[in-house]
């Protein structure tokens, strides 16, 4: 007997309950891959045996695709631009992040600060419109590990290889630096990955670790 994801307690409790009642030889639970949904089945009594992944393929859409991205590195008459285009770039993903560093022109104004100033900030151009940016920190974990801070498409730019694009150029000014590692901490849902993400797995990155994030009201 299989049960559909009951994540309530006493709705998982009338299901054990029904397949005692008809003598059921086994019940097998099918629920999202997330610890506390986990956590109700096994204290029933449950053990985990295996996974299941869902894929999915949008077979109607077909996204243009720009071969023509051009990547560099962003100088100070870049900065107010970028500022823009990195706030935007976030959104909506990142919309609680922009709240906690105390909002939009909080992060604008560190932007400006930084783009001329500190190396690492690529630019991808499409008709020499700024559409995109991926920050390098070189030697930020130390000699030659630089920290990825990530890549930002502007929303109506996405899937058209922007972000391909700038992760090529950003490895390539990794290797220019000689940095020989880098690493991002990025976003995951919980039981799926962010576009960001696997850009990252598509462009060469491995999981090394993973995280929860919690929350307390
Ligand atoms: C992540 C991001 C930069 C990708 O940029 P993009 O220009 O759309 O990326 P590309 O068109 O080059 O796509 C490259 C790969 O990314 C992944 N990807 C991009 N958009 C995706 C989506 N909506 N859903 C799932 N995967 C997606 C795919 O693996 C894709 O490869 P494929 O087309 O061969 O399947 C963009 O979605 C973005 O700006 N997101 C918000 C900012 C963010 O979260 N960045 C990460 C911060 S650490």
């Amino acid at each position: 007997m299989r049960v559909e994801s009951p994540t309530s307690s006493e709705t998982r409790r009338k299901t054990v309950h029904y397949a005692e009642s008809n003598h059921a030889e086994y019940l097998t639970a099918f629920v999202p891959a997330v610890q506390p949904y986990v956590d109700v089945y096994k204290s029933a009594g449950f053990k985990p045996v295996r996974r299941s992944i869902r894929i999915s393929w949008e077979l109607t859409e077909q996204p243009a695709r720009h071969d023509d991205v051009q990547t560099k590195e962003l100088s100070k008459e870049h900065a107010n631009e970028a500022a823009e285009v990195w706030v935007e770039g976030l959104r909506p993903y990142w919309d609680w992040w922009i709240e906690e560093q105390g909002g939009p022109e909080e992060l604008k104004s560190w932007v400006k600060e930084s783009v001329g100033t500190e190396p690492g900030w690529i630019g991808a151009f499409l008709d020499e419109k700024l559409v995109g940016l991926a920050i390098l920190r070189p030697d930020a974990y130390g000699p030659g590990e630089a920290r990825f801070n990530g890549a930002y498409v502007i929303p109506r730019f996405r899937e058209q290889r922007v972000g391909s694009a700038l992760m090529k150029a950003t490895i390539r000014e990794g290797h220019r630096l000689n940095q020989k590692k880098m690493k991002v901490y990025t976003l995951a849902f919980l039981d799926y990955l962010a576009p960001g993400s696997l850009l990252y797995l598509k462009s060469g990155g491995k999981i090394e670790a993973e995280y929860l994030q919690l929350q307390r009201k």
